[in-house]
Formats: C-alpha cells, structure tokens, sequence
C-alpha cells in the first residue's frame, strides 16, 4: 500500500462535491450566495438559509437547481438555538444527511468605541461567532452520528467559517467585527483539534475585501476603490466567487489533509502593504 492510495491523482474526473449535502447560512447575498451556487455547481445538494429576503434566497435555489441538483430555502436567524436546531433537522429529515457547513451568515455594527452601544456589540458576537458555534454544534452532531461514507467522501464532514482578515488585522471603529472573527479562528482552531480524530475537518476562510453589500462604501466610487488599493499588493478587490471556490476547494476531499488552517483569500492584505516602502 503507497501513501497516496486513495488520494486525488490530480485528474478531476467528476464534480468535486457529487452527492453531498451542503448548508450555507446566510446565502441569500454577497459570499454566502456565491458560495452556496459554486457549491451546487460542484454537484453538491444546497440548503441556502437566510433570514430576511425570501425572493433573493429563492432566486439563488433557481440557480441551483438549473445544475440538476436540489437546492432548497430555509429561513433562520443563526444566532437563535431553536431555529438553528430546526434547520439542521429539516436538513437531515429531507436531503438524509448534511456533509458541509459554511458557516457564513455575517454583519457589522460599526462604531468607534465611546459610540458603540451594547446592542450593537451583542448583536455582532451574537450572529458572527455565536451564530456559527451554534451550526457547527448541530453539524458535528449529525457528522458524528453518521459517520464516514467513503463513497462520498474521506471525512465524516466538513465545517468551513467565514472569517475575516480582521481576524489578525486591528481594525478601528469596528471593535465589534474584529472581536468576534477573532473568536472565529479560535474556535475554529479549538473544533479543528476537537473533532479531526472523528475524521471532521474544520477550517476557515479568510476574505479580504470583496465586492458585497457589507462593504459597499469601500469600493463603490472611483475614489473609495482607489484608496482600497493602497491595502491590496495584487491590486483588485475581490469577487464573492473568488472566496466560493476556496471554499468549493476546502471542502473537498482534494483538501483532505487540511485541517484547522485559515486560508487567506485576500490578494495581499495580510501582507502589511504599508511596509513595502516605509519600515
Ligand atoms: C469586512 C469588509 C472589509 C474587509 C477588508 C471584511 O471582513 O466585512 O467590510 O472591507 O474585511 O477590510
């Protein structure tokens, strides 16, 4: 027996995630909706949560199922225990299973600090880090339940957390964001370690600027996008797309043997730009 038996060969022959169950939160817009599409058009099975925009959830299961395989609305708030319980239960009571979460669903509440309300700071710890604690709870659940099946994959199932590059960089007046995508790569790191051993891998991407609603402000004029260049070495902002097929990437069995890694998808940004000419 060789070390690479059983390992991608390098030729992809079918679509990546054939026959898998994927649940993305927050897929109704931006990163999420990019995400759960590049998944379904890998072959993936997509439940596509949201919790307010009903119309654009059921736009992006039309796009889904346009690539033969099923794809279906579920709405709930993340950061509820109830609804996040309810929805990985549908999940496995309709698609049989579930073998890749995207915890995505996302916001900022920006402030600077003598401003930010207590609302505002729950509200983001809530949706950000709680939010994704509480799906990737019930994932594991249903992963550890079910076990390995090697026709669809070498994992019992994979998690993959939307983070930030505000997860290393400080970023001011938005002390709410930074804190909980910092609390993102721990936890991510801390379930990495948890669960590999029951064949569960847990990661994390990293997106840089992309162009989404979140962000709107920092790319929509000339003059803001100009700016936003001086954080960029390679000199573009980002599509959702390219943090879809990272995580289209991660979750397949290609990645196999990553486990417990944020992969920076950031042209740059975590590559302190500022100091290519100053230090
Ligand atoms: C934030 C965006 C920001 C980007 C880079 C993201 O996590 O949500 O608003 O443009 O980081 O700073």
């Amino acid at each position: 027996m060789t070390s690479t038996e059983g390992a991608p060969q390098g030729v992809i022959t079918a679509p990546l995630l054939r026959g898998q169950k994927a649940l993305v939160t927050g897929a109704n817009s931006g990163i999420g909706k990019a995400t759960a599409v590049a998944l379904g058009r890998a072959g993936a099975d997509v439940v596509v949560n949201y919790v307010a925009g009903r119309e654009d959830a059921e736009k992006v299961v039309e796009e889904i199922t346009a690539f033969g395989v099923r794809a279906v609305a579920h709405e709930a708030d993340v950061s509820d225990e109830q609804q996040v319980v309810a929805m990985v239960d549908r999940m496995v009571k309709e698609f049989g299973t579930i073998d890749v979460l995207v915890a995505n669903a996302g916001l900022q509440r920006d402030a600077p600090i003598t401003e930010m309300t207590l609302a505002q700071w729950q509200k983001v710890l809530d949706v950000n880090l709680t939010g994704q604690f509480l799906c990737a709870r019930e994932a594991a659940k249903e992963f550890l339940r079910r076990g390995v099946v090697p026709e669809v994959s070498r994992a019992a199932g994979k998690i993959i957390c939307m983070s930030s590059v505000h997860q290393i960089i400080p970023w001011s007046g938005h002390v709410n964001y930074a804190a909980s995508k910092g609390g993102v790569q721990m936890m991510m790191a801390t379930l990495a370690q948890e669960l590999a051993p029951k064949r569960i891998r847990v990661n994390a991407v990293a997106p840089g600027a992309i162009k989404t609603p979140i962000n709107r402000s920092a790319w929509e004029t000339p003059e803001a996008e100009q700016d936003l260049m001086r954080l960029i070495p390679y000199k573009r902002v980002g599509d959702p797309e390219d943090i879809a097929h990272a995580v289209v990437g991660l979750a397949s069995d290609l990645m196999d043997y990553v486990v417990g890694t944020t992969l920076y998808v950031d042209g740059g940004m975590t590559l302190f730009p500022g100091f290519a000419t100053g230090g």
